[in-house]
């Protein structure tokens, strides 16, 4: 069976969506939408670079409501409840990497529910960081364990990847004095995700969660100006921070998740690096800056399991940081044919099967 697929935004994720709904041996491509007005009427080809496709983008949201279509992979910056709500009454499974993890109540999911039974569709939220490493891989991991005391999820990753100044610098704040970026949204924007990640998390090994969860947010500033893609950060600015969520049983922590966010690995103060597992061996390893970014899970228990994930990050600091969203652009895609197959309703990790990839046609 073939799923026939609408793109919905054509932005790093969304091209790499493209990309890889064109390259799924299941899945077609019949319809694209676009927010900015430049890209509409263009072929989505060309949009990603690559040859014509025969599909034109749109940003005619009522004639891709009304195409033949079974899912939206909804990929735009903001996620918009009231525009999921109709993909979804219209009948159109949607796949995101944008929210809905693992959502639990409120009167914005009981009407996303609504929407689903209506229209005999599906809403799943996955990606990579949240979506993949913080609850995913650690509740696979979980299966070989007993006695599990404690879960730790952790991204290692040099900013520099990340090119857009409007949000390395206004939403992140990198770039700015210390003072002012103690008062950034990061830990309430990201907050969102990755606790209901360890709320998922919780809710599967068993573990009941203190009402509050504990978050902290730690600052490195540069000891002098710093090149980077969005600019210099000068000396004294913002040129790391790191972020942590902690899930409490009676004020101790049972599930950590965390982001490094990190400028290079000079320069900074305090003098923080990728650290002891920064090493990359085997076929992929590569010289210079920036190896050690990876992703690491850990599961106290017996046995004690960990891994670390390579691969997922630009192989190359500030060379092509597409490469950064092939995955959470993957999860998507890998997730059409699941996500059509499913009950309708809001389906997480904990509803669907094992979701994977494809060998190369
Ligand atoms: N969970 C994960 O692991 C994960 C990982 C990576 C990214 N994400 C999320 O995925 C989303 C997309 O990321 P990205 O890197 O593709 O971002 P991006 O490159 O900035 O692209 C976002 C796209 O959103 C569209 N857009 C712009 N303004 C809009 C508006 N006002 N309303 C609706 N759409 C608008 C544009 O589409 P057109 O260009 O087509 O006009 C734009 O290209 C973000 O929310 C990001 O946080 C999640």
């Amino acid at each position: 069976m073939t799923y026939r697929v609408i793109q919905w935004a054509t932005g790093m994720v969304g091209q790499e969506s493209i990309l890889g709904v064109l390259a799924h041996p299941d899945l077609e491509l019949v319809g694209c939408w676009v927010h900015s007005a430049d890209k509409a009427g263009k072929d989505v080809g060309e949009i990603c670079g690559i040859d014509p496709i025969g599909v034109v983008a749109t940003n005619d949201v009522d004639a891709l409501l009304a195409l033949d279509a079974d899912c939206v992979i909804y990929t735009p910056v903001m996620a918009s409840t009231t525009t999921v709500i109709k993909l979804l009454e219209s009948g159109k499974n949607v796949v995101t990497p944008v929210g809905w993890i693992y959502p639990g109540e409120s009167p914005k999911v009981a009407a996303i529910e609504d929407a689903a039974r209506r229209g005999n569709a599906t809403l799943h939220g996955t990606g990579i960081n949240p979506g993949g490493i913080t609850e995913r891989l650690p509740l696979l991991l979980s299966s070989w364990c007993r006695n599990i005391t404690h879960v730790r999820a952790e991204e290692f990753s040099d900013i520099r990847n990340y090119p857009t100044a409007s949000v390395v610098r206004d939403v992140m704040m990198f770039g700015t004095p210390p003072e002012a970026a103690q008062t950034s949204p990061m830990p309430t924007i990201l907050g969102l995700g990755f606790c209901e990640s360890i709320d998922m998390i919780a809710a599967e090994l068993g573990w009941t969660l203190d009402a509050d969860k504990r978050t902290t947010h730690e600052m490195a500033t540069a000891t002098q100006d710093l090149d980077t893609p969005v600019g210099v950060i000068e000396a004294g600015t913002v040129a790391a921070q790191r972020f942590t969520w902690e899930g409490l049983v009676d004020g101790q922590p049972v599930i950590t998740v965390r982001v490094n966010w990190l400028m290079g690995e000079e320069h900074l103060e305090p003098a923080w690096t990728f650290g002891a597992g920064a090493a990359r061996p085997g076929p992929q390893d590569h010289e210079g800056e920036g190896r050690g970014q990876r992703f690491e899970v850990e599961l106290t228990a017996e046995p004690p399991v960990s891994v670390v994930v390579h691969g997922l990050h630009p192989p190359v600091v500030g060379q092509n940081p597409e490469i950064g969203l092939t995955g959470p652009a993957m999860h998507c895609v890998n997730a059409v044919p699941y996500v059509c197959a499913a009950e309708p309703g809001i389906k997480t990790y904990l509803d669907l099967p094992l979701i994977a990839g494809r060998a190369a046609v």
